[in-house]
């Protein structure tokens, strides 16, 4: 048996460790493994390589990912499928294991749907992937927000000022909530929920007016303000380039500073903000996100072995099952405004 690992869309802490079990599970097995170079893309392009026990040697603890990463879409290069099916063949792929988000496991899903054997990973740190509990690399880019929050806090608070934080998280609000909820935000603004500027500084002129002498706002890369153009609609994106990757996102990010801008109009205090961008995504994984990868890893060769395709390992709960691979894709799995509300409490 001769498995193609693969890890597409933006990297993540993790990814090394799920290569990792990939591969000692597969060599327990008797199987081959092989490494796709830079996602989808390396299997258009042949650039696979041999992966044995000495490549994936002392790469636990390393953030991004050993084998490179890419957002290629294999339906949006010319003659993609047909490229990837004739090194398929070349290289002897018996089934591909891919690790990715949403984009990525979409095309997996697309392919297995074609008749190739599949199984797929699940990966980002949004953790806005459906029919999982979480993905690895969530624990990690909140912790170093959160990190971040901390530090941010006492210099805020030398300096009485407010300060905006801006996180990444796409369209879900994962990142903002739990990074603001255990960085004790005294704001935090998602997607899910979009927002009125004068309520915003409302909140910070009431928490000043009680005493406190600086604010840390937490807000989503994809939060909308609401205008009075959009107040009715869905609010409106503060996007920093209109650039589309082959799987049709903008790139966002930039509402931080317009967003201190307004809160400073409005308030009256000096406010500044801090984009965390890719740092969140740099780096050592945490401790849970290495084991969470590790599992992943291990129970996706399982799959493999029991010769169940088209599926994709998760996390319900504590314990880690398969679904269809169809179950991830298609929709965002956004955050629950139960635990939104638990956030509020602590607003002001
Ligand atoms: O999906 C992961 C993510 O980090 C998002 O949170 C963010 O919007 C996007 O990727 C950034 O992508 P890039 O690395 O291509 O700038």
């Amino acid at each position: 048996m001769n498995i193609g690992i693969l890890t597409g869309g933006g990297d993540c802490p993790g990814l090394n460790a799920v290569i990792r079990a990939v591969v000692r599970k597969a060599f327990n097995y008797g199987y081959t493994c092989l490494g796709i170079r830079n996602g989808w893309k390396g299997l258009i392009d042949g650039v696979i390589e041999p992966l044995d026990l000495n490549s994936i040697s002392g790469i636990l603890h390393r953030g991004g990912t050993i084998l490179g990463t890419s957002r290629t879409n294999p339906f949006k290069v010319d003659n993609g499928e047909e490229k990837l099916k004739q090194n398929i063949e070349k290289f002897n792929i018996d089934v591909i294991c891919a690790i990715g988000g949403e984009d990525t496991l979409g095309v997996a899903y697309k392919l297995s749907e074609k008749g190739y054997k599949v199984v797929g990973i699940p990966k980002t740190i949004d953790n806005d992937l459906n029919a999982t509990d979480f993905t690895f690399g969530f624990d990690t880019a909140v912790n170093i927000a959160m990190e971040a929050i901390d530090r941010l806090h006492t210099t805020a608070e030398s300096h009485n000022r407010v300060i905006v934080v801006e996180v990444m998280g796409r369209h879900a609000g994962w990142i903002a909530l739990y990074a603001g909820l255990a960085g004790g935000a005294d704001v935090i603004l998602i997607p899910e929920k979009p927002f009125d500027l004068d309520e915003v500084a409302n909140i910070i002129k009431k928490r000043h007016e009680r005493g406190k002498n600086f604010s840390i706002v937490v807000v989503s890369e994809g939060a909308k303000i609401k205008t009075e153009e959009t107040v009715d609609k869905d609010g409106s994106l503060i996007i920093s380039s209109l650039k589309k990757d082959e799987f049709g996102h903008v790139r966002l990010g930039g509402i931080g500073n317009v967003l201190a801008d307004e809160i400073e109009k409005r308030t009256g205090f000096e406010t500044r903000a801090t984009i965390l961008g890719h740092i969140q995504r740099g780096g050592s994984p945490t401790a849970y996100d290495r084991v969470l990868g590790t599992r992943f890893g291990v129970a996706a060769v399982d799959l493999i072995r029991s010769g169940k395709f088209g599926r994709m390992v998760a996390l319900k709960g504590n314990e880690i099952v398969d679904v269809p691979l169809k179950d991830a894709v298609g929709e965002l799995k956004l955050v629950d405004l139960k635990l939104f509300e638990v956030a509020e409490v602590f607003f002001g």
